[in-house]
């Protein structure tokens, strides 16, 4: 190769699109914080690319957001498999076609096998809609507000076998209003989860948030059992430093 033809490869050189990190994500239904994840990735503000996103139940919108993002949509219904076990193995196989570095679940409403979990350990979060280690399982506004809680909210945690009980990275907290409906506080909290979900997933592809047995820990500080709280604002500045930078 002579000299000139080397200096034009090297000009030629551009950085190759397969290096950037890559998520699968899961779901079951409407996809609004799919929808969070995707916007975040057109604004170069997701650390990487959503590969594929597999939905258990064929109706689900998220499906149609990801088409319409150009993302690989795949339908794989759980009724067609014997059992749990079969489901789950027929999942992972689908999930590890896609060479994910993080497994993200968006509202997937199944329980995953100790065999799913153990495969992605340490690279597979889930948001739940409430302050945990409070309100594990479903109807979370519901019984908050029955409850007469002052705050809710949502969390980002790493899944480990036990159910929503994996460490906790991220919370975001919302108050309680005078009056507050199921459906208002769904929306509150809804909304904080779209701030929040995306700074996760940036922050777990950058290698920022790890899991150990120990628990998560932020840029190789262990987290407390609530993981790291973002305000409003402490989100809304990341993703403007995100649009910017
Ligand atoms: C969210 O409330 C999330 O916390 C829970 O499932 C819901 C999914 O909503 N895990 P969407 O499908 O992202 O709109």
């Amino acid at each position: 190769m002579s000299e000139h033809d080397e200096s034009d490869t090297l000009q030629d050189f551009t950085p190759e699109a397969a290096d950037a990190r890559r998520v699968v994500v899961l779901i079951s239904g409407n996809g609004s914080n799919l929808q969070a994840l995707i916007d975040a990735q057109n604004h170069d503000a997701l650390g990487g690319e959503v590969v594929a996103v597999i939905s258990n139940e064929p109706a689900a919108f998220g499906l149609t957001r990801a088409r319409e993002a150009g993302i690989d949509a795949v339908v794989l219904p759980h009724r067609e498999y014997e059992s749990r076990d079969a489901y789950d193995g027929a999942l992972i196989k689908v999930i590890e076609r896609h060479e994910p570095d993080l497994v993200v679940l968006a509202g997937f409403m199944r329980i995953l096998t100790p065999r799913f979990v153990q495969r992605f350990l340490g690279r597979l979060i889930n948001i739940h809609p409430s302050l945990l280690p409070d309100y594990q399982g479903l109807n979370t506004h519901a019984r908050a507000l029955a409850d007469g809680v002052a705050e809710h909210g949502c969390s980002v945690h790493f899944v480990t076998e036990e159910l929503d009980g994996g460490p906790v990275l991220m919370q975001a907290v919302v108050e309680v209003a005078e009056g507050e409906t199921e459906e208002s506080l769904k929306q509150k909290v809804h909304a904080r989860e779209h701030l929040i979900y995306p700074i996760a997933v940036k922050w777990c592809l950058e290698g920022r948030l790890q899991f150990s047995g120990e628990g998560a820990s932020l840029d190789g500080t262990p987290l407390p059992p609530h993981g790291l709280r973002m305000s409003h604002a402490d989100a809304a500045e990341e993703l403007d430093e995100d649009l910017e930078g």
